[in-house]
């Protein structure tokens, strides 16, 4: 007859509910890999300290790399009794080799494997999902690099402010996710600490030599204390937490081009393949793939939160609390690698619109320059300031723009005024002026593409 592996001081039965509510193997599947390769780690480091033979290594690596192809080829029976991913592969184990299965989990708990196994697990998806980030990043970067001559409004409070380079602005976005990148990078050590070998809670007896095991497993360090080892998840909560960010991100990006996308702005449209139409309204081309983008910060953050809060309170070391590391996890990891990938298709296939941008800017986000200007004839810009502002009251009391104003009125304003105002009002040159690093200027455009490129080659 079965029994659970713990089986051994139980009478009763589990209640069948209970079993449900404690099983994690519907959704810790997904880290069968990572298992099996902790587990032939460890059956080799077993053999180091002469708990196995080699031929009983061997014949339990072959054994495991069975059940690690079984779950591969979707063949893996799950038994009513399986309870978590690590269970049911010791399960399997056994089933397939005999009781020498059971020599595996000497020294081990299921405190210190799922740590592991988790680390690992992460270790990979953040391979993906950095590459899925540099991606993204790519397309914003060559898109800017190419579209240097696109001059709009810049705006703050969403007002037309001063003229930008439509370069500038995917830029700025484009180093909010560089700072993603960095911080992602500089998670992986914290990532890469290795808990097996911590045992249950007080560290292993037969002295695997757990440098070995790091190595193996291709791990940066090890944990130096083992209660830590197998009670901490901060590596999980960074994680979250960096997504929270990321698609923070994401969401403040998003909503610059759902903006930009409407109609009243009009710079820019959406491709076909991410809008998607009204069911009632004909005419209608939403913008669902950002409005997804945006909203799907809330659904990270969300889990980040949920997680945090469980993690919090807890007593020392391993308590089932911790099993509810998972789905926040997995399902962050399938948002933020989504996110990306949709995120770069929008961006690689949007349609820039120069000639809406051009008509959107009006004169009056000159009059930063016009002040500008008086500054260099030697006024002090808190006089020019209040000067340019006149002139844009002037303006609009006149309905024309700043530009249309005579030199007489300029004068009157100002006898600082001279000839040379008309070159002013020149958007080219405004954009140009501001050539100090950071600023919106073709050179300082170039100098922000390059300085991306270096990052995403991981200079
Ligand atoms: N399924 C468990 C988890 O995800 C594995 C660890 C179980 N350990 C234990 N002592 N019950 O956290």
């Amino acid at each position: 007859t079965k029994q659970k592996l713990w089986g051994g001081r139980f009478t009763g039965k589990t209640d069948p509910l209970m079993h449900a509510f404690n099983q994690s193997l519907a959704y810790d599947q997904r880290m069968h890999a990572a298992d099996i390769r902790g587990s032939i780690a460890y059956a080799k480091s077993l053999t180091k300290v002469g708990i196995l033979t080699l031929e009983e290594e061997t014949k339990i690596i072959e054994g495991l790399a069975v059940v690690g192809q079984e779950w591969v080829d979707g063949k893996f029976q799950i038994q009513p009794d399986d309870e978590d991913i690590h269970t049911a592969n010791e399960r399997r184990l056994s089933e397939l080799i005999g009781p020498l299965g059971g020599k595996l989990h000497t020294g081990r708990s299921r405190n210190d494997q799922v740590a592991t196994d988790m680390r690992l697990w992460l270790l990979d998806e953040v391979v993906e999902i950095e590459a899925g980030l540099v991606a993204l990043i790519r397309v914003m970067v060559e898109r800017a690099d190419n579209e240097k001559d696109y001059i709009l409004p810049g705006y703050t409070h969403l007002q037309r402010g001063q003229p930008i380079r439509w370069s500038h602005l995917l830029l700025s976005h484009a180093f909010s996710f560089n700072s993603d990148l960095e911080r992602l990078r500089q998670l992986i050590p914290r990532i890469s600490v290795l808990p097996l070998g911590s045992g249950a809670l007080a560290g292993n007896p037969f002295l695997v030599d757990r440098n070995f095991l790091a190595k193996e497993l291709g791990f940066q360090s090890v944990s130096e204390n083992s209660l830590w080892g197998v009670g901490d998840r901060d590596f999980i909560i960074e994680f979250l937490m960096w997504a929270s960010l990321t698609t923070t991100h994401m969401s403040r990006m998003a909503e610059d081009l759902i903006i930009y996308s409407t109609a009243e702005f009009g710079f820019i449209t959406l491709s076909d393949a991410y809008s998607t139409g009204s069911s009632m309204m004909p005419q209608k081309k939403n913008p669902d793939s950002l409005e997804l983008l945006r909203g799907k910060s809330g659904r990270v953050f969300g889990n980040a939160a949920g997680f945090l809060m469980s993690y919090k309170g807890l007593p020392s070391t391993y308590n089932k609390d911790l099993q509810e590391d998972k789905e926040p996890l997995f399902d962050v990891v399938d948002t933020v690698s989504a996110c990306y990938r949709i995120a770069e298709g929008v961006i690689a296939t949007i349609e820039v619109h120069p000639d809406k941008m051009r008509q959107a800017l009006t004169m009056d986000v000159l009059a930063t320059d016009l002040a500008d200007y008086l500054v260099r004839k030697g006024i002090p810009f808190r006089e020019t300031h209040h000067i340019s502002g006149r002139a844009v009251a002037l303006a609009e009391s006149r309905k024309c723009q700043i530009n249309e104003l005579s030199l007489q009125d300029y004068k009157a304003l100002s006898d600082k005024f001279g000839d040379d105002i008309h070159d002013l009002f020149d958007f080219e040159a405004s954009v140009e002026r501001r050539n100090a690093i950071g600023g919106t200027s073709r050179q300082m455009i170039e100098r922000q593409v390059s300085v991306l490129r270096a990052s995403l080659a991981g200079k």
